[in-house]
């Protein structure tokens, strides 16, 4: 098992670039089994999964330009161009957690500017994404101090380091299935970094299709963090995570044999068991709207008239991803377009597809 002292990067100060930039794209991912409960430091209380979109980005330029150790260290933050320094306490607070991994960040006066390809406050989580790209660019700072990085460290340290940032951000980084969490029957998996779906995945799943449905582009009334420690004295916290678990090894199964049926049972079920946890936490809340409820319930009409095998999921918020397979696209695209668009936001939606993972762009 791989530790966290694996990640801990010496270096000579003579190998340090006097500056250096780099530009990465990072994804943002929808998990199908969800993380919702943590202990100190980012670790998980039950192994998830993960879809990594293709079209929802963070697209990350960072400048590192030298200093002294001994001398403050500057941010500056660009957020579409424009000043950001509302961004500055997570930035600060993501670099201070990944000091003792990555000493040289001390060395550098930092440059960061930073933008979204999906819409801005559209109710889209950025952090995943957000902090994936930083850790990339980190990560591509340290490859050219130590040439000799393996791949598969410059990845996994990537994913610790973006861990540390948000807890979902581990599974933005490489693959298009990502299993982040301890789990018995998926070998290599870590509470520490995310890790590829280490199995065949079977060809339903090819290119699969994700229409993000816009209810509420408003800032949610509960943060993620809040929401998290809230399940430290959820009355359900314990079986939920056995729950998580065991809905990971179904899907491990499924996502191996193409069960299309069972996939929807175990993906709908953990959205809905993700938010009956919001519901029944002390205080409870409810990140659903009317127009979210709505869509569930065409959605079903819809899948028992027509036996496509349309679904839905849900993160932390009022939107809804519709999940369906690339075959299908057609008569299921009119369906949303007539029956489930005029439920968003200003008929706002994105259409999203299981992408790759981050990309260096310069
Ligand atoms: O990464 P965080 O701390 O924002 O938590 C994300 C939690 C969910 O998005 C609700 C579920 C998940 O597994 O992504």
């Amino acid at each position: 098992m791989v530790s966290t002292e694996a990640f801990v990067c010496s270096f000579s100060e003579n190998n340090l670039p006097q500056n250096a930039v780099f530009t990465w794209k990072s994804p943002s991912n929808i998990a199908l089994v969800k993380y919702w409960g943590k202990t100190e430091p980012q670790i998980p209380k039950n192994a998830s999964i993960s879809f990594t979109l293709n079209n929802c980005n963070t697209v990350t330029t960072v400048s590192f330009e030298q200093k002294e150790p001994s001398e403050n260290q500057n941010i500056e933050i660009l957020f579409e161009r424009k000043p950001a320094p509302s961004f500055l306490p997570k930035i600060r607070q993501f670099i201070d957690r990944i000091l003792p991994y990555s000493p040289y960040l001390n060395y550098y006066h930092l440059k960061i500017s930073t933008e979204n390809t999906f819409p801005h406050s559209s109710g889209i989580a950025s952090s995943a994404s957000g902090m994936a790209a930083l850790a990339m660019c980190f990560m591509s700072l340290e490859k050219q101090m130590n040439l000799d990085i393996s791949d598969d460290y410059f990845y996994q340290k990537a994913s610790f380091l973006a861990r540390l940032g948000s807890g979902s951000a581990a599974r933005s980084i490489k693959g298009n299935l990502v299993v982040w969490g301890e789990h018995p029957q998926i070998p290599k998996s870590s509470n520490l970094y995310g890790i590829e779906f280490p199995f065949q995945v079977h060809s339903n799943f090819k290119d699969y299709q994700d229409t993000i449905l816009l209810v509420d582009k408003g800032e949610k009334q509960v943060s993620s963090t809040v929401g998290h420690n809230l399940m430290h004295a959820h009355p359900f916290a314990d079986n939920r995570f056995k729950q998580a678990n065991q809905n990971l090894s179904v899907l491990s199964q499924v996502l191996q044999n193409g069960d299309l049926s069972e996939f929807i049972r175990i993906v709908e079920s953990e959205a809905l068991s993700l938010h009956a946890m919001m519901m029944t936490s002390n205080p409870y809340f409810i990140l659903m709207k009317t127009n979210t409820l709505q869509i569930i319930e065409k959605i079903w009409e819809f899948r028992k008239s027509t036996n496509t095998h349309i679904c839905f999921t849900l993160d932390a918020g009022a939107n809804v991803h519709v999940l369906y397979p690339f075959k299908e696209k057609k008569k299921v695209k009119s369906f949303i377009l007539k029956e489930l668009v005029p439920f968003c936001q200003k008929n706002q939606y994105i259409c999203d597809r299981l992408g790759q993972g981050s990309e260096l762009m310069l």
